[in-house]
């Protein structure tokens, strides 16, 4: 069965491939536009790009529910530990390792990443989703435009999960730009209308990209399944 996605409200997204259930950024509780409850989130990976509470949101208590292994850079993975986790797995930028729901490299991001309680984060990051299935998928986490996105266009992405709100990361002008240094088969846009500050127009961005690249904008409502 083809691996399939569906947008769980802000920068949460998740990822059914070979039966096994991924969570990317699983801010859910106290998310204005959480498509489910962290309670019935289910994982067996959860991946955090950066230590930002939208985005660490509820890792602990879904991953202490759910036996889930966590993947995030090394700083966020020993500071999980630190909370009681047992199951986490540090790598780095450009760092790719062969887990159960395939290979996941992670990318650079442009941002911060400070944790809850102030501790350092490391540096942000996005993944790459090598998927068995060969669907390659790619969330670029909270991000301003950068050249190398280029580079990640070359490892030929089927799925791009890219932020549109402005402000924090890149707005749609930028994320039109994204899309042509990465040429993905599809692009989600997220990281926007969870909060008056990232309104945006998501049909007008949606216009533009089908206008101005040669990607197919996927406009789903959060909590929608959609194959990748
Ligand atoms: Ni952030
Ligand atoms: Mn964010």
């Amino acid at each position: 069965m083809s691996a399939r996605f569906r947008w769980l409200g802000h920068a949460c997204v998740a990822v059914e491939t070979g039966g096994l259930q991924v969570l990317i950024d699983p801010f859910l509780t106290g998310n204005p536009a959480a498509a489910i409850k962290a309670n019935d989130a289910e994982a067996d990976f959860i991946l955090v790009s950066h230590g930002h509470s939208d985005h660490l949101g509820d890792t602990i208590a879904i991953a202490k529910r759910t036996g889930a292994t966590v993947i995030a850079n090394y700083e966020i993975a020993e500071w999980l530990a630190g909370k009681g986790l047992k199951k986490v797995h540090g790598q780095q930028h450009g760092g790719s390792f062969e887990h159960p729901l395939g290979r996941v490299k992670l990318t650079l991001a442009f941002h911060g990443s400070m944790l809850p309680d102030g501790s350092y984060g490391g540096n942000p990051c996005g993944f790459i989703l090598f998927l068995k299935d060969g669907k390659r998928i790619y969330h670029s986490g909270d991000t301003g435009l950068f050249g190398d996105m280029k580079f990640i266009g070359e490892e030929g992405i089927d799925l791009a999960i890219l932020p549109i709100g402005d402000n924090y990361t890149m707005g749609p002008d930028d994320s039109i730009r994204a899309i042509k240094l990465l040429e993905p088969k599809t692009v989600l846009p997220i990281h926007y209308n969870t909060w008056p500050i990232i309104n945006q127009d998501a049909a007008g961005w949606a216009a533009r990209v089908r206008k101005e690249t040669k990607a197919t904008p996927a406009i789903v409502k959060p909590g929608e399944w959609m194959d990748v």
